[in-house]
């Protein structure tokens, strides 16, 4: 269709709804900042600084950069939602795609956002969306009054740089708060800390490769690797091309074979179980921290498992990449071949879980000995004891000297080394199970009822109350019938 010669009505948005409906995208305070700062990295920043201030209801938030800044023009170009088409292509660095997240991120927060810029050359120049003053007039309306000068000395001693900072945080705070208030001071802070961890995580390459610094108070924060790569017993799986995308599995080691100190840091913001999963980088910037694409389900034996993925700005749109960049979901074709490379190093990380990567380290050629088995009968499971295990032979050495030892500590090897997450493992992948003795001779279950019924009959019990007593002793209580026929044994 040319639309040459029809009828039109104009139909704008109204400016108060549609930039309070802004706020509702979903941002937390953590995505928001995080949304900031990768405008400073695209804007080419080596340092960039967070800062937050307690001032109760006039508390607010500061992120400068040093990055390329804005003269008038682009900074009131950079304010107006829709900046930059979504379908344009974008430099590989360029960490943005929808011209929207300062303005997004920055009102899923505050009232006020004022952005002060200084590009090389230029006077430093400031503007300011005033979310009262939209409702208020309906109009798409930067405004500029004056501003403290603590903002306007920000950008002071510096070449270039931009300034964002958040007033009125109404969502943070509410406006009435008092300074003094402690209890409301404590929650912005806690706020504000895991703020500090999640900007650590998200852009740990960056920090890593020594790309940018980031400070928040004014302390340079150190990157927070989900690989844990230093770690000699990290397990590392051969990268794979999906499209233009790479995947790249990692099996974290075991509890036993880390410090405690590095066991800590590798549980994350979220802790271990829920770190589980892909890591999707659209650049070297991470947006999804563990999370399994709704491929599978996070489950605890899973926790060591964390697979890489990298993607380039190009493929924002078919990875549907939304305006948070939290969000990523493969494209359909891809599902298979991600679903299965996932599962090999799955597979990995549920063994090193269960036998603490033991069985991965034979050690000279030696046989593993595992003390307990897994015995599988069609599609039943059931655990055994390794009869030929060394020790169960020594212990059947000691039975002949010292019986009562000798079984004491087989019940305390037993006792201690259950397989319960094995079990746990098994359980969940809905493989039946046995009842007790239903796969094997169930002779000795008679020879220790009746052994049982002789002792208790000498002790004076009659066939009653021994068969009573029977009937509620485990394992017996399964085989009713042997103990109603108990009179006919031998
Ligand atoms: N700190 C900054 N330094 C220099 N330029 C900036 C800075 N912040 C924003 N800009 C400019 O403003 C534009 C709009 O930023 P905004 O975050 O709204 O959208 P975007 O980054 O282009 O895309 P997205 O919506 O995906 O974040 C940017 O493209 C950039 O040109
Ligand atoms: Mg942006």
């Amino acid at each position: 269709m040319d639309y040459i010669n029809i009828e039109t009505t104009s139909a704008e948005p109204y400016a108060s709804s549609m930039i309070e409906t802004f706020r509702a995208i979903g941002y937390n305070l953590e995505t928001a900042i995080a949304d900031i700062i990768d405008n400073s990295i695209s804007a080419f920043a080596k340092n960039i600084f967070f800062n937050s201030e307690w001032r109760g209801g006039k508390s607010f938030i500061t992120i400068l950069d040093d990055g390329c800044g804005m003269n008038n023009e682009e900074l009131i170009q950079a304010m107006r939602p829709g900046a930059k088409h979504p379908l344009n292509d974008r430099s590989d660095n360029d960490l943005g795609r929808f011209g929207l997240g300062l303005k997004t991120a920055s009102f899923s927060q505050c009232r006020k956002l004022i952005v002060l810029s200084k590009k090389k050359g230029y006077s430093p120049i400031y503007w300011i969306w005033d979310l009262d003053y939209v409702n208020k007039t309906g109009k798409w309306e930067l405004v500029r009054y004056p501003i403290p000068d603590e903002f306007v000395n920000l950008l002071n001693n510096k070449e270039s740089g931009t300034v964002v900072v958040w007033d009125k945080l109404d969502r943070i705070v509410s406006p009435d708060t008092l300074t003094s208030n402690e209890i409301a001071k404590e929650r912005f802070l806690a706020q504000m800390d895991k703020v500090k961890q999640h900007l650590a995580m998200t852009f740990h390459r960056f920090i890593g490769e020594k790309i940018v610094k980031i400070y928040c108070w004014g302390h340079e924060i150190n990157p927070w690797n989900p690989f844990l790569l230093d770690e000699p017993a990290t397990q590392a799986f051969p990268e794979e091309h999906i499209g233009q995308a790479v995947m790249k599995g990692y099996v974290l080691p075991h509890k036993s074979h880390i410090s405690k100190e590095i066991h800590k840091y590798a549980e994350g913001i979220n802790g271990w179980s829920n770190q589980q999963g892909f890591y999707v980088y659209r650049g070297k910037r991470l947006m999804l921290a563990g999370d399994w694409l709704g491929l599978f389900r996070k489950e605890e034996h899973y926790k060591l498992v964390r697979i890489q993925i990298d993607l380039p700005n190009s493929l924002d749109s078919d990875w549907q990449i939304d305006i948070k960049k939290s969000t990523a979901r493969p494209p359909f074709e891809y599902r298979d071949q991600i679903k299965s490379y996932a599962k090999t190093v799955r597979n990995r990380g549920v063994e090193v879980f269960r036998h603490r990567g033991k069985i991965l380290t034979k050690k000279n050629q030696q046989e593993f000995q595992p003390f307990w088995l897994e015995k599988k009968q069609g599609k039943k499971l059931s655990f055994v004891i390794n009869r030929n295990h060394l020790m169960i032979t020594e212990l059947k050495h000691l039975a002949k000297l010292e019986p009562d030892k000798a079984i004491e500590y087989l019940l305390r090897f037993i006792e201690e080394t259950v397989p319960a997450k094995s079990i746990f493992i098994r359980e969940s992948e809905d493989v039946g199970t046995f009842e007790p003795f239903e796969s094997s001779n169930i002779e000795i279950v008679k020879i220790m009822i009746s052994q049982i019924y002789k002792a208790q009959k000498e002790s004076g019990k009659n066939s009653e109350q021994i068969k009573i007593l029977l009937a509620n002793m485990e394992p017996f209580n399964f085989f009713p019938e042997l103990i109603e026929s108990i009179e006919d044994y031998d």
